[in-house]
């Protein structure tokens, strides 16, 4: 008995482990190529110029570029901040119920963008996926971000 409960418990000790190592090497950056490069990669224009020609990049299904690390979390913590959660978040933590418009990206099931989107909420880390933007995120709000390399 005692054996199955020191079994249990190291199960538990690697499971929560595992929750906090999530990091963009790994997990994110794959997660990203399957199912993000072919409109936020290399032949995405930057925010800026993005935002110069919302309009002709939209109809040529092209979003801001977030193709390396410091440019995705760009859109998690600082500038943009909260872009990340409010786009992919499915609803549940939104005021207004409804999912975010690149939530649908996350996966072609229901069941892998859910644990898609448990991916990004791992890696942006336990109480940190809020909807805040920059101008009501809290210092230690940001501090609290973690987004992993
Ligand atoms: C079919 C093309 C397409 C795919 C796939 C796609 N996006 Fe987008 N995304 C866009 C376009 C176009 C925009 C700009 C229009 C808009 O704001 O909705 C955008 C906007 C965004 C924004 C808002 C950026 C800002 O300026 O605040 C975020 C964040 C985002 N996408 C994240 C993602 C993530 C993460 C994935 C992968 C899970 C993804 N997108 C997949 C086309 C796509």
């Amino acid at each position: 008995m005692k054996r199955i409960i020191v079994g249990l418990f190291l199960l538990a000790v690697s499971l929560l482990a595992s929750a906090q190592d999530i990091t963009y090497r790994e997990h994110i950056r794959p997660l990203w190529e399957d199912r993000c490069e072919r409109c936020h990669g290399k032949d995405a224009p930057y925010l800026g110029t993005f935002l110069e020609n919302k309009k002709s990049y939209e109809a040529d299904d092209k979003g801001p570029r977030m193709d390396s690390y410091a440019d995705l979390i760009y859109f998690v913590s600082w500038p943009e901040t909260g872009a990340i959660m409010r786009r992919l978040d499915d609803g549940k933590s939104k005021n207004d119920g409804k999912p975010g418009n690149m939530y649908k990206n996350l996966g072609r099931s229901e069941e892998e963008r859910q644990a898609n989107l448990l991916l990004f909420k791992q890696w942006v880390g336990e109480g940190s996926w809020i909807m805040k933007k920059p101008e009501a995120i809290t210092k230690e709000e940001l501090i609290n971000i973690k987004t992993r390399h």
